[in-house]
């Protein structure tokens, strides 16, 4: 792929991810995961595209050899609120130089390459169900070397920046792949509505996780009674979703965790997906966005936005803490 024909391998930090690994097993194919995968892919594209993505993106006139980390976010950040929630939900883990962080659902590494740059001297794992994300997410780690100057997160070095690392597997099933204690913290952005047991995720991440270690999650849960309409960007249809109350939601993390902060961010998240539908309108302003979430992103974008404003959905932030 000529993209990268001129570029030197990353180099991994010494104590990589290969360290902690136990075991790559296969992946469980049930019928839940079939369907949310059918919702990643539009439909159209098969479990691994790398190739075919990377050439229609290059088409879309993005090339990875000059683009910095930012330049991906329309895309790579999966979620309402793009980098400003990827930090909010970061600063809640207080990490320190050295440790280990398991990104939940990782998608295509824009959260997980963010905070490589913005919480020095950290490693970070993402962990995602679909292969292809996977893929991508290893590939994209390439603009990482060519930030020199990042005018939207204000960084400037790649001093101390740790590619992050991505593994396929599903996050219901956490200790098949990492030994107990693996990691400091864990975040998850825009995943649990994806989560047919949340119970199982919670109880799985009590185990890699570190004596007190913190998740901080940014997550959508059902709101009140009234219909939500689908497409959404997280589900093209109910069965594929797991939307819950908050009160079930927060129920779930016991008895592997304490809750310690939740705050709603519908506001927030109402704000930012009306930026984000202005922008969208402008015409070919987001190369990649269509490709990544299909012809119809406009709509499920929209869907999304009403059902906040109507009180059917709820965007949240909570902490939580290892017990
Ligand atoms: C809306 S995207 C968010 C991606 C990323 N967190 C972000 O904010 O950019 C949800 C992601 O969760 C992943 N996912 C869904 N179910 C999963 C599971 N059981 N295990 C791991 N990843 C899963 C999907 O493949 C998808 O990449």
């Amino acid at each position: 792929m000529l993209l990268f024909r001129s570029r030197a391998p990353l180099r991994l930090p010494p104590h990589s991810i290969k360290t902690f690994f136990t075991t790559t097993p296969p992946l469980k194919n049930d019928v839940s995961s079939t369907s949310i995968l059918d919702h990643y892919s539009n439909g159209t594209l098969p479990n691994s595209y790398t190739s075919n993505f990377l050439t229609l993106l290059e088409s879309d006139g993005l090339d990875l050899t000059t683009l910095k980390t930012s330049s991906l976010q329309k895309f790579d950040q999966f979620h309402v609120g793009g980098y400003k929630s990827s930090s909010l939900v970061f600063s809640k883990l207080n990490l320190k130089p050295g440790h280990t962080v398991l990104d939940v659902g990782s998608g295509l590494g824009g959260p997980a390459r963010q905070m490589a740059l913005e919480v020095e001297g950290v490693n970070v794992v993402g962990v995602d169900l679909f292969k292809s994300y996977v893929e991508l997410s290893s590939v994209f780690n390439v603009v990482l070397s060519n930030e020199v100057h990042d005018e939207a997160t204000g960084r400037t070095t790649m001093k101390n920046v740790v590619p992050p690392k991505f593994l396929h597997g599903d996050c219901q099933e956490l200790g098949r792949y990492f030994s107990a204690g693996s990691f400091d913290g864990a975040y998850m952005i825009y995943v649990g509505m994806n989560i047919p047991s949340l119970n199982k995720l919670s109880e799985q991440l009590g185990l890699v996780l570190k004596e007190k270690g913190r998740v901080s999650v940014f997550d959508v849960v059902r709101g009140g009674e009234g219909e939500v309409t689908y497409p959404l960007p997280f589900a093209s249809r109910e069965e594929e979703c797991f939307m819950r109350d908050e009160d079930t939601y927060v129920e779930a993390w016991k008895p592997s965790f304490k809750l310690i902060e939740q705050t709603d961010e519908t506001p927030f998240a109402i704000h930012a997906l009306s930026n984000a539908i202005k922008a969208a309108r402008k015409e070919n302003s987001d190369p990649g966005l269509v490709r990544i979430m299909g012809e119809n992103f406009e709509v499920k974008i929209e869907n999304l936005k009403k059902g906040f404003e109507e009180g059917q959905m709820k965007c949240v932030s909570h902490v939580y803490e290892k017990v």
